[in-house]
């Protein structure tokens, strides 16, 4: 079930767009072509992107500007990239990332 807003008080209804397909953790996601990859992933009601090195503690959204690394994801077997500055393309894959994500122990 999306959690996108389709209705907005204000705004009115959110306008046709050009849909993608991107997977995440192996599922199959509908995202919004264009759209940050941290928006398409709320939308499913994914909120967690990674979990921390040391303690192995969720992260997610938190600043949303692309300064405190915590939405950080492997993209296409690339880790640490920053899900929240990240345009959504057709067919990515993303991961949940753990720890560095790039065998540094
Ligand atoms: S949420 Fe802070 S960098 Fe993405």
């Amino acid at each position: 079930m999306s959690m996108r807003v389709r209705t907005h008080p204000i705004l009115g209804e959110l306008p046709a767009e050009e849909t993608v397909q991107i997977t995440v953790d192996g599922k199959s996601v509908k995202a919004i072509k264009g759209e940050m990859i941290l928006a398409s992933l709320l939308a499913e009601g994914i909120i967690v992107n990674r979990y921390t090195y040391k303690r192995n503690e969720p992260r997610g959204l938190f600043c949303g500007i692309g300064q405190c690394t915590d939405c950080m994801m492997v993209v296409n077997g690339k880790p640490n990239v920053r899900t929240c500055i990240t345009p959504v393309e057709d067919g990515m894959v993303i991961e949940t990332q753990h720890g560095f994500a790039s065998g540094r122990k």
